[in-house]
């Protein structure tokens, strides 16, 4: 009898500009025999995030490029189904990185084993796993902000975003989102907490943009923590206080090619601004303590979270071209089963 077969999905081809659905190959391909030492993993959810855009190109990065004809990378949380590691036993729920597909076999290593008690699994993909640490990060190490300062930060209602702000009210800020929509700018004040937010789609230009920033942070800001890019770093830039901190986290309006122009340089000698660019993989050391942290936040209800679930795999690059558009509302992952 044949083996059963499982769906992945490989790049077949790299955007010329924004992504296509013919960039991606649906496969079907049958289920490996375990060798010894191997685990075999269901995939739950697959994780849907703005970097896998980076690696489908083969421009300079701080990352290779995706091979063509593999399985497009990509964070998932499962469920062991077979196993012949004395380490592993079926029913362990795992946090991996098995990419696009509904099924992984590693000797092992490679994943972590989760606790589901508290925390749902799919959140080891969200603010309790790589975009919750990088929020973590961003804003613990490069802006450190105090009680009482102001704080702002793009794509608010995104999975890095909305942990952004709310760490930064538990630390005692004033914390001001930027938001594409009313829905999103509501969420991010009504249930996240935020302090304000301000809806960017709703101003005519960068003239306007601005005066709906000065309006919402009276004292100037502090620390900025930057995902976008575009006019939104120009206003920030004219608002900053003296010694105010950017963590430069992402550019996601400009990731399909768009040239996103610096238009006030000046405004960063005028307030001697720190900007430090990161990548949340290069500081391994800091994600076991963000994680504790993350983890007993959401457990307490003190970290909220949003979900954008597609379902199937099939799904998935749809899922991914609207993420690139903004249309995901929370973290963007596909249900595999
Ligand atoms: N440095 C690192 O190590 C690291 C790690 C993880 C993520 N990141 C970066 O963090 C940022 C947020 O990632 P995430 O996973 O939390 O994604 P996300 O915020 O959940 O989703 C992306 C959001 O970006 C916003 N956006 C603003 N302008 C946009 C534009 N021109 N085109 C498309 N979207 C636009 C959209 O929200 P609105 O509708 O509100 O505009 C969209 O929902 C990204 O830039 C990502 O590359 C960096």
């Amino acid at each position: 009898m044949s083996n059963p077969t499982y769906k992945r999905i490989v790049l077949a081809s790299r955007p010329e500009a924004a992504v296509t659905p013919d960039n991606f190959r649906l496969e079907e391909v049958p289920v490996p025999d375990l060798a010894d030492g191997q685990v075999l993993v269901r995939n739950h959810f697959l994780s849907l995030d703005p970097y896998m855009r980076g690696r489908m190109g083969e421009g300079k990065s701080y990352a290779n490029p995706q091979p063509l004809n593999e399985v497009m990378i990509g964070g998932t949380v499962g469920e062991v189904i077979a196993s012949k590691n004395p380490k592993w036993n079926v029913g362990d729920k795992v946090v991996g990185m098995f990419g696009w597909q509904e099924m992984g076999v590693t000797d092992g290593g490679g994943m972590q084993k989760v606790d589901t008690t508290h925390i749902p699994l799919s959140a080891y993909l969200g603010s309790v796993g790589m975009p919750g640490v990088t929020a973590w990060y961003g804003l613990n190490k490069i802006i450190a902000p105090k009680a009482g300062e102001t704080v702002v930060v793009s794509a608010a209602s995104g999975a890095v975003g909305s942990v952004v702000g709310q760490l930064a009210k538990l630390a005692g800020c004033r914390v001001v989102g930027v938001a594409g929509g009313k829905d999103k700018c509501d969420y991010v004040v009504k249930e996240l907490g935020f302090d304000a937010c301000v809806d960017y789609k709703a101003a005519k230009d960068s003239k306007e943009l601005y005066a709906m920033v000065k309006e919402v942070t009276p004292d100037g800001i502090d620390g900025y923590f930057e995902n976008v890019g575009g006019d939104i770093l120009d206003v920030v830039l004219a608002r900053l206080n003296a010694f105010g901190r950017i963590a430069m986290c992402g550019l996601i309006a400009g990731y399909d090619g768009q040239d996103m122009p610096l238009k006030n340089p000046r405004a960063i000698l005028v307030s001697r601004a720190k900007i430090e660019g990161f990548i949340v993989s290069e500081h391994m050391e800091v994600w076991p303590q963000a994680l504790r942290e993350l983890g007993g936040y959401v457990a307490q209800g003190k970290i909220k979270f949003r979900e954008s679930i597609a379902d199937g795999l099939a799904s998935a690059p749809e899922a991914f071209m609207g993420l690139l558009k903004g249309k995901n509302f929370g973290k963007q992952l596909v249900k595999l089963i």
